[in-house]
This record gives structure tokens, C-alpha cells and sequence, in this order.
């Protein structure tokens, strides 16, 4: 079974990340013919420094090796890297709707954000995101819940393509963890963990040290009632923590909750922490000896995309002979 996943780059990947995607990248090594992209040129679609996201691309490389992403077992490639990526982005502009890209949530949100220039990549990013997925022929694409809507477009594009000009592409799924998919923010457990909050107080990084860790999760916001359910409408808050703590010790929330009836919020979130300490502290660790080899990051990225550039230039000779683009094959 043929899986991929999109990651963007930064430095400051966060427990979300982690275990929404990352760790699940780990385990479709297990699965299937993975495929990993780090995806430079979908970070092209706000402002952002040049030079540091040439930087942050080592930084996410480092990041998913140390989480256990291996080379031997899954392709692990920078985006800009095959160029296949844009062309098919292009093409596939013909067969998405505007409408349908006017409906994403998250060029709404995005869009909202920017203070100097809403860009035209920030609108079409659903499409080249489109294209990472169907120029390997995916079955399966792991991601976090806010994903779904653009592999839900993803799958529009596929079948109107199909329709258009025929038999082409897989039509993919996600895969979406049932545990994890969406961890909130601790600070304001009503928005999801992401590095753009406005402070990093409820955001727990992957490269935290363990104090920074304990302390975040000891402010984590919660309700004024006692009790460790899972009530995401009433308690937003220990409803995160109880689902994170779930996560990591890949149990379920309901196993939590038997665990720590009748005990109180503050015992409660020492657990949490040390769990998530616990769960970090090697990828950190493993971080920290990977990142200086810069040599060796590129040398894995450049023959990740050998591998990958294979499988794409295939699946570009067939849509270009489909859509009558380039000299008759
Ligand atoms: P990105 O880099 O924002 O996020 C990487 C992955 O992390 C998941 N995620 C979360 N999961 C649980 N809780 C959260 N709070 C949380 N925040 C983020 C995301 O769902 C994602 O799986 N557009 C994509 C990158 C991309 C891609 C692709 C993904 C480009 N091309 C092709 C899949 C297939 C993105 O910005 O992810």
C-alpha cells in the first residue's frame, strides 16, 4: 500500500504535530511504501525568511530521523526538490474548482493572518497539496483532523481528473488517528496546539526541555469542577490533557479516566507532564546529535528525492499524454 505524507518546515514542531502525524509516519514505514515530503514550498505561501527555511528544512529532517523515520524504510525527500510537484500543481488547477478552494477553512484562517500580502500560493497551496498526494499514486494519507478538508479536496480533484481525461490517478484517504487528532492548545484548549497561537505558554514543543514541559502542563488551563472526564464542550481542558495522556501511553482515554477517578487535577497533571517528558526527552536527545551532520541531512534529503522523482516523472508522462500536454508519447 502506497502511503504519504506533507510535513512543512520548522524548527518548532509541536506535540500536535507529533503525535497527530509524525508518529504515525513512523508506523506507515510498518504498513506500507511510504513516502515523506518536507514541504519547502508550501512554507513559500506567507512571509518567511529564506534563509531560515532552508535552515528549518534540516531542522524538520533532524527531527522526523530522530523520531524514527528511517531512510532504509520510506522515501524522506525535500519538496522543492521534484520538480514534477509544481508541474502537476499546475495541470491540476484545470480541474479544481475556485468555489471549492474558497471553502477552505484553512486559507480562511491563514488569509485572516496576514498583515501584508494574502499571495495567490496561500489560495491554490490545496492544489500542490493535491499534487504531493496524487503524483505517487497514495492510498493513504496520515494526518491530523485539520487536514481532512484538504484531502477531501484532494479526492474532488482526483475523480474530476479521472472523469475529465480518464483513468489516472488513485483516489486516496486519510488516515486520521482515532486518539490525538486534534490536540488543543493548553493555554486555550478551544483552539488546536499550533505554533502561530499567540504564545508559546500552551504549546509544548517537541525540543522542550523537561522543565519547560512540566511547567506548561502544570499551568495548562482547566475547569473549576474536580472530576477527570472527557467532556470536550464543559471541560475543554482535562479533556485535552486526558487525550494527550492517552496518546502517548497508547491506551485509551477511557483507560485514563478509570486510572485517575477520584483523584484531583493536580496529581492528574504530574502524570501528564512526566508521560510527556518521558515520551520527548529521547526524540530530543536523538535531535541534538542528528542536526549538526548538515552533510549528511542533505545527502538522505537528495536521495530521497532520486527515489521519489522516479515515481513522479512516471505518473507525469501519463497525465501529460492524457491531457495532450508536450509532443505526442
Ligand atoms: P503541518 O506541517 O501544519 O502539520 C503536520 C501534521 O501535523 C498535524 N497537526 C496536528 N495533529 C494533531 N493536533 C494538532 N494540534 C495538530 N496540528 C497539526 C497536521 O494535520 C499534519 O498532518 N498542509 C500540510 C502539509 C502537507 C501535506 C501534503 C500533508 C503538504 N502536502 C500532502 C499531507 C499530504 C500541513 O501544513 O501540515
Amino acid at each position: 500500500m502506497r502511503i504519504f505524507s506533507g510535513i512543512q518546515p520548522t524548527g518548532r514542531k509541536h506535540l500536535g504535530n507529533y503525535i497527530g502525524a509524525i508518529r504515525q509516519y513512523v508506523d506507515g514505514q510498518e504498513r506500507g511504501d511510504a513516502i515523506y515530503s518536507i514541504v519547502d514550498l508550501h512554507a513559500t505561501t506567507v512571509s518567511y525568511d529564506p534563509a531560515e527555511l532552508r535552515r528549518t528544512v534540516l531542522d524538520t529532517t533532524a527531527m522526523l530521523l530522530a523520531a524514527g523515520v528511517d531512510p532504509e524504510r520510506c522515501i524522506l525527500f525535500r519538496q522543492s526538490d521534484v520538480h514534477e510537484h509544481t508541474e502537476l500543481c499546475w495541470l491540476l488547477c484545470s480541474v479544481t474548482a475556485h468555489g471549492d478552494l474558497n471553502r477552505m477553512h484553512q486559507f480562511k484562517e491563514k488569509s485572516a493572518r496576514q498583515r501584508e500580502l494574502v499571495s495567490a500560493g496561500l489560495f491554490v497551496y490545496p492544489v500542490l497539496m493535491a499534487a504531493d498526494i496524487l503524483a505517487y499514486q497514495t492510498e493513504e494519507v496520515p494526518v491530523g483532523d485539520d487536514q481532512r478538508q484538504h484531502v477531501e479536496l484532494t479526492r474532488e480533484i482526483a475523480r474530476r481528473f479521472n472523469e475529465r481525461f480518464g483513468e489516472t490517478f488513485v483516489i486516496p484517504r486519510h488516515r486520521i488517528p482515532e486518539v490525538g487528532a486534534r490536540i488543543m492548545d493548553l493555554q486555550e484548549p478551544t483552539s488546536k496546539m499550533s505554533t502561530t497561537a499567540p504564545s508559546d505558554a500552551g504549546v509544548i514543543l517537541v525540543l522542550d526541555d523537561p522543565d519547560t514541559i512540566r511547567t506548561k502542563v502544570k499551568r495548562a488551563v482547566t475547569d473549576t469542577g474536580r472530576e477527570i472526564v472527557r467532556d470536550p464542550e464543559r471541560k475543554p481542558g482535562i479533556s485535552n490533557l486526558i487525550e494527550i495522556l492517552a496518546a502517548v501511553r497508547d491506551v485509551s482515554p477511557q483507560q485514563v479516566e478509570a486510572e485517575f477517578e477520584g483523584r484531583g487535577y493536580g496529581e492528574f497533571k504530574q502524570a501528564v507532564a512526566e508521560a510527556v517528558v518521558e515520551y520527548l526527552a529521547p526524540v530530543r536527545e536523538r535531535y541534538e546529535e542528528l542536526r549538526p551532520d548538515e552533510a549528511g541531512l542533505e545527502r538522505t534529503l537528495r536521495e530521497g528525492a532520486d527515489k521519489a522523482r522516479e515515481i513522479a516523472s512516471a505518473t507525469m508522462r501519463q497525465v501529460r499524454a492524457a491531457m495532450g500536454v508536450g509532443p505526442t508519447p
